[in-house]
C-alpha cells in the first residue's frame, strides 16, 4: 500500500511525479505529496495534502518551480491518521532529506523514544519520519547520502521501500527495498523509480526490478545497484515490459473497473490463444522439465491467496480435484502462514495473485518455500516480488489492472487456474485426450459468450434501480460457484458498503434461513450443474419465506426465470467454466449499486489494491 515514486532527469519534476501519482493512487488516497529541489533557489520544495491527488493538485496550481529531482507520495495510512502532518514526503531534521515511504517501520516507536532523547524533534506520528530521523543522524556525520542508508537500514526492523534524495546532493535519487515493491524505470538522460510499472510506462518500457535489501543509487545517466545481502555492488537484469500506457488508462469509460469489465471478452481470448497450442494441449511457458517432473508426482495441493484470488484458489482447487485427482485444500495466505502449515516436498502450494506484492501470501510463499512445496505462483504483474520467488510463475495477462476491485484479473485468474487443472490432468493420466479435447472446444466458446453477457448491461443497471438502497444482501452458490457466491458478495460490499454475505446454498437451512423476508433480497448463483436441483430447492425455501430473489442461470431455464424477481442468464456451458460467465452479472450488479448510492468506485474507501502490509 502507499505508492511511492522519484524522479531524476531533464523534465520538470512535477508533472512526472503528479502524472507518475496519478497511476498509483490506487494504491492509497488518504493524503499526498510531492518534494523537490528548486534549481534556481537551492531550496526543498514541499507540497501535502490531504485526501486524494485532486486537492494536491488543486493546491499546487500552476505554481512553477524549476525542478529536475524529486520524490513523491500517495498514502494509505498505517501509524497516524490521515491528515497533513501525517503525509509524505517526511523530512529528517536537518531539512536537508526527503523521503517517501511504502510499509512499515516495525521498531518506530523505540527508535523515536532514542532520537526525542537526543532532542531531535518530531512533526508527525508516523513511522516514515522516524525512518527519514535515522538516516538523517547518519548523514549528519558526513557521509554521502548512499551511506547513510546503507549504515541506517540495519537499524530498522520491519518491510518497506524507500525513496530519498538530499538538497546537498541534487544529482542523486537512492532508493531502497525490503519486502515492498520497488521499480526502476531506465530513460535517456533520466531515470524513475516508483512502486509499479505503470507510472513509468509514459516514459519508459525498459525496466528493473529491485530485490529485496537493494540500495539502487539513480543519477540523470546511471543506476547502480548495491545488495545489503551480498555486500557488493550487483547487476541486474533490465527487463522490458509489455504493458502500454492506453491499457492503464480510461479511454473514455467513467471508471477503471468498467473499462476493465468490458476486456474480460479479450483477456480470456489472450489467454486461450497464449496456453493452448496447435495440438489443443495445454502449454505453460515458463514451467521447466524439472518443474514438470515434481508437478507429476505431488500428493497434495495447497491454494493459498487473499481476497478475490482466493476465491480463484477456490474454484482452481476444485477443478484440480476434480480434472487431476489430487487432494486440495484452500486457505487464506493471512491464516495458512500462522498455522504452521503441514506441507512438505510433496505437496504444491499454488499462490494467487493479481499484484504479486500481497504481504501476506508474499509470507506464505517463503512459508511454503522453508518447507520444501514445491511452490507455484499465479500472477498478473510481471517481475513482481512473488513472481519472482516461486519455483515457477504462470502469468495471467490481463493487463494492468486499476480499479481497486478485481474483475478483469480475476476471470484470468479463473482460466488460467482451469488449465493448470487440465494440464496436471493429462500429466497425471487422469484426463482421457478426447474429455481433453471436449473441454478446450468448450473453452474455446468462453470468450464470446462474456461477450454476449456484457451486452446485458441495461438489465444489470435497472436490477440495481430496485435495490441499491437496500442494505442488505445474502449470495447463495453451490460447487463451483459457491465461490462465485464469496466473490459477488466481496464486490458489492467493496464498492456499494453494502453489507453483503456468500454462503454455501446447502448450509442457508442451518443458519442464514433466518434472514429471509419480504426485505431479504438474496442473489442466487444457479447455472446447470450437479448441483442445479437442489440449487432450486434452496429458491423454493426462499420463496416460500417471500425472500426477494435474484437469479443467475443457464438461457432456457424457465423454472428459474419463474421463480425469480429477476433472472439473469448465461450462456450454456458446463459447470466448470460457469463461474467465469456467472461472475459478470454479479460486478456489473455491484458496479451499478456502487455508482447509484455515489460511491468512489475505483477508490473505494478505506482500501488499497495491493495490500503490502499485514
Ligand atoms: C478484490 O476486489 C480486492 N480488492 C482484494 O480482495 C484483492 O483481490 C486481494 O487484496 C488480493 O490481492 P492480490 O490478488 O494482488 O494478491
Amino acid at each position: 500500500m502507499c505508492g511511492i515514486i522519484g524522479y531524476i532527469g531533464y523534465r520538470d519534476v512535477v508533472p512526472v511525479l503528479i502524472q507518475g501519482l496519478e497511476q498509483l493512487e490506487y494504491r492509497g488516497y488518504d493524503s499526498a505529496g510531492i518534494a523537490c529541489l528548486d534549481s534556481r533557489k537551492g531550496n526543498l520544495f514541499l507540497a501535502k495534502e490531504k485526501g486524494k491527488l485532486a486537492a494536491l493538485k488543486e493546491k499546487i496550481g500552476d505554481f512553477n518551480i524549476d525542478s529536475h529531482i524529486g520524490v513523491g507520495h500517495t498514502r494509505w495510512a498505517t501509524h497516524g491518521e490521515p491528515s497533513r502532518e501525517n503525509a509524505h514526503p517526511h523530512t529528517d531534521f536537518s531539512g536537508q532529506i526527503a523521503l517517501v515511504h511504502n510499509g512499515i517501520v516495525e521498531n518506530y516507536a523505540t527508535l523515536k523514544k532514542t532520537l526525542q532523547k537526543k532532542k531531535v524533534r518530531f512533526t508527525s506520528q508516523t513511522d516514515t519520519e522516524v525512518g527519514v530521523q535515522v538516516i538523517g543522524r547518519f548523514y549528519k556525520k558526513k557521509t554521502s547520502l548512499f551511506q547513510a542508508v546503507k549504515q541506517a537500514i540495519p537499524q530498522l526492523r520491519g518491510f518497506f521501500a524507500f525513496v530519498l534524495f538530499s538538497k546537498d546532493d541534487p544529482e542523486t535519487i537512492i532508493a531502497y527495498k525490503r519486502s515492498n515493491p520497488l521499480v526502476i524505470g531506465l530513460g535517456q538522460g533520466e531515470n524513475f523509480v516508483a512502486s509499479d510499472v505503470t507510472a513509468l510506462l509514459s516514459y519508459t518500457r525498459r525496466v528493473i526490478y529491485l530485490e529485496d535489501e537493494d540500495i539502487a543509487v539513480l543519477t540523470r545517466n546511471k543506476v547502480t545497484v548495491y545488495s545489503l545481502k551480498r555486500h557488493s555492488w550487483v547487476s541486474r537484469p533490465v527487463t522490458t515490459v509489455n504493458w502500454n500506457v492506453a491499457q492503464a488508462q480510461k479511454q473514455g469509460f467513467p471508471h477503471f473497473m468498467l473499462k476493465e469489465m468490458y476486456e474480460q471478452p479479450e483477456v480470456l481470448r489472450n489467454i486461450l490463444s497464449k496456453r493452448i497450442d496447435r495440438q489443443g494441449e495445454v502449454y505453460f511457458d515458463t514451467i521447466t522439465k524439472a518443474f514438470r517432473k515434481r508437478l507429476k508426482k505431488i500428493e497434495r495441493v495447497f491454494m493459498i491467496s487473499c481476497g478475490t484470488a482466493y476465491h480463484a484458489g477456490l474454484v482452481g482447487g476444485t477443478a484440480i480435484q476434480q480434472y487431476a485427482r489430487v487432494p486440495y485444500q484452500a486457505q487464506v495466505s493471512s491464516e495458512f502462514r500462522y498455522t504452521n502449515p503441514m506441507v512438505g516436498p510433496e505437496d504444491l502450494v499454488v499462490l494467487v495473485t493479481q499484484s504479486g506484492e500481497t504481504a501476506d501470501t508474499l509470507a506464505a510463499l517463503r512459508e511454503a518455500k522453508s518447507k520444501g512445496a514445491l511452490v507455484l505462483a499465479i500472477v498478473n504483474v510481471v517481475g513482481s516480488t512473488i513472481a519472482r520467488e516461486a519455483d515457477s510463475v504462470i502469468y495471467t495477462h490481463a493487463g494492468p489492472e486499476i480499479g481497486v476491485a478485481s474483475t478483469k484479473a480475476y476471470v484470468a485468474q479463473l482460466a488460467t487456474l482451469l488449465l493448470l487443472a487440465f494440464y496436471m490432468g493429462r500429466l497425471r493420466r487422469k484426463l482421457s485426450r478426447d474429455a481433453h479435447r471436449t473441454l478446450i472446444r468448450e473453452f474455446k466458446k468462453i470468450p464470446d459468450q462474456a461477450a454476449k453477457i456484457l451486452k446485458e448491461h441495461k438489465r444489470f443497471e435497472s436490477c440495481a434501480k430496485k435495490h441499491y438502497t437496500r442494505r442488505n444482501f445474502l449470495f447463495l452458490g453451490r460447487g463451483y460457484n459457491f465461490p462465485t457466491a464469496l466473490e459477488g458478495a466481496l464486490k458489492l460490499k467493496e464498492i456499494s458498503y453494502a453489507h453483503a454475505h456468500g454462503y454455501a446454498a446447502g448450509e442457508m437451512k442451518h443458519g442464514p434461513i433466518a434472514l429471509i423476508d419480504h426485505e431479504q433480497p438474496v442473489i442466487c448463483i444457479a447455472p446447470d450443474s450437479l448441483t442445479y436441483e437442489k440449487m432450486i430447492s434452496n429458491i423454493q425455501e426462499i420463496c416460500a419465506r417471500d425472500g426477494i430473489v435474484i437469479a443467475i442461470g443457464t438461457e432456457g431455464r424457465k423454472d428459474l426465470e419463474k421463480m425469480a424477481d429477476d433472472f439473469f442468464c448465461i450462456p450454456k456451458t458446463s459447470e466448470v467454466f460457469s463461474p467465469i460467465l456467472t461472475v459478470i452479472p454479479l460486478q456489473f450488479f455491484s458496479y451499478q449499486m456502487a455508482v447509484l448510492n455515489g460511491r468512489d468506485v475505483d477508490q473505494p474507501r478505506n482500501l488499497a489494491k495491493s495490500v503490502t502490509v499485514e
